[in-house]
């Protein structure tokens, strides 16, 4: 009879997912949670997204955007199809499913700052209600879900209901599902991407499964919220090592004469065993430079030091100053010192074709040449000014390509595909490459580091 109750809202809550009844709420309309409501929007569900950010709401309801890749013929699309952005919380109560997608930053100690996650959860518990989907997507640290997120629920919510537990037969079905967008790489469409789901309960991972089932074309069920948290953190950890490895090569080769870039390209033949990832000025964007540290942090729960995390972390947070050290051996080939100098930093991006400066090493890079006593300017198509750096405000503007013959060295740091590198090579003084941007150019400007 329990089971048969049970089962009765799930199927309910899962055919409303099939008809595309089901309404949808995004909580956090950043990267991550803006396309997301996108897509559900195509597949015609009624969206709702709810963000903090009042400049954001109002954006998104006059139907424009603030990510270059998102148009805002595609918002305006999504409003047809009944798509509306707001900070009024008592809404939640109208979602059938909440997905969170707020940030998951660090803090001032290099810890994780679940602060967003908290205020998110406090700030919708009193709406939650029974037969409700709640999904977390931000990165986090496994436990997250279990230790956080559910008790903030179960404590805040105005009507006592309590997340579905195994066999209960009625509550709040809870999710795990991380975000694996690769943003700026189109070679994988977004409904391509698999999608990992770990439910607190069979029925919420039945839902989850249901809901995701009708935007991405493979979902990927796991036993548990943990092990869903786990996997992302996995897969951002691997990446974080393997880039350490091979910035690390990259210093042995230039000592030993080795392209390394040759041998990567080499290596990469190898049908198996070896997938090829690629050295840089080093780390930025909001995910692999923070998310490997919360497991760290967690790890430390359980009296384990997580020595690759730690050892990846300093060898990738090396990088800019390894930068700066070849902008000046450059110089001082062409007997001129750093001091005075005026370096354009081209590319500001953390990554190619994205306007994401999060954690961008282009900002350590321009503090530490400043900080050197060089004066520095950037270009970049996606920013026309920029105001704070890592550690204080830079207040700079977009210098155009035009100028790039008055600068004694041009670096670089983001290897933006709209770029011209054999025009910049031929206009520049001298070019230091970080990103082998130049791969093809034969020229004694070029310095590759
Ligand atoms: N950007 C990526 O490529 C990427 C990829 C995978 C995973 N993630 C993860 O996804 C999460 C979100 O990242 P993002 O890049 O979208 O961040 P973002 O900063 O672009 O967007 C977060 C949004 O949440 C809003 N917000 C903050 N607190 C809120 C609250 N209490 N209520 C409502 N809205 C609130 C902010 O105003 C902002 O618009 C993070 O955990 C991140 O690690 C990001």
């Amino acid at each position: 009879m329990t089971t048969s109750i049970s089962e009765g809202r799930v199927s309910r809550l899962k055919r409303k997912m099939e008809t595309r009844e089901a309404r949808i709420g995004i909580v956090g309309m950043g990267y991550v949670g803006l396309p997301l409501a996108l897509l559900f929007s195509g597949e015609r569900f009624r969206v709702t997204g709810f963000d903090i950010a009042p400049d954001k709401v109002s954006t998104l309801n006059a139907g424009g955007s603030y990510i270059v890749r998102i148009l805002p013929e595609s918002i305006q699309e999504a409003q047809k199809a009944g798509f509306h952005a707001t900070s009024d919380y008592s809404q939640i109560a109208e979602m059938d499913a909440v997905i969170i997608c707020v940030p998951t930053p660090l803090d001032d100690h290099h810890e994780p700052d679940l602060s967003y996650v908290r205020q998110t959860v406090e700030s919708i518990a009193p709406f939650v209600r029974e037969d409700q989907l709640i999904v977390l997507e931000s990165t986090t640290y496994p436990g997250t879900t279990e230790e956080i997120v559910i008790p903030i629920l179960e404590s805040g919510n105005q009507h006592g209901f309590r997340v579905m537990r195994g066999a209960d037969d009625s509550g709040i079905y809870v999710v795990f599902s991380p975000e694996r967008e690769n943003p700026g790489d189109d070679s994988v469409a977004r409904h391509d991407i698999p999608k990992v789901v770990g439910g607190c309960s069979p029925a919420a991972a039945e839902l989850g499964a249901a809901m995701y089932g009708t935007i991405f074309r493979r979902v990927v069920p796991v036993s548990s919220p943990a092990v869903a948290e786990m996997t992302k953190l996995l897969e951002n950890i691997y990446r974080c090592v393997n880039i350490a490895l091979v910035n690390e090569l990259k210093q042995l080769c230039m000592k030993m004469g080795i392209d390394i870039h040759e041998v990567i390209e080499a290596a990469r033949t190898k049908p198996f065993g070896f997938h090829a990832f690629y050295p840089g000025p080093g780390l930025g964007g909001h995910c692999i430079p923070i998310d490997p540290f919360y497991l760290s942090w967690k790890a430390r729960e359980f009296d384990f030091r997580t020595r690759f995390i730690e050892l990846a972390g300093e060898v990738n947070t090396a990088m800019p100053y390894f930068v700066i050290d070849q902008i000046t051996a450059a110089l001082n080939e062409r007997t001129k010192a750093l001091k005075g100098s005026k370096i354009l930093v081209l590319g500001l991006a953390y990554k190619r074709d994205v306007d994401d400066l999060r954690e961008s090493p282009s900002l350590t890079i321009i503090e530490l040449l400043r900080e050197k006593g060089a004066v520095v300017a950037y270009n970049d198509p996606y920013f026309a000014s920029v105001g704070q750096g890592r550690h204080y405000a830079l207040n700079m503007t977009n210098t155009p390509l035009d100028r790039l013959a008055e600068f004694d060295a041009v670096v670089i740091v983001t290897d933006h595909t709209s770029y011209d590198y054999r025009a910049i090579v031929e206009q520049s003084q001298l070019v230091v490459d970080t990103r082998n941007a130049t791969k093809g150019i034969e020229s004694p400007k070029i310095v590759r580091c």
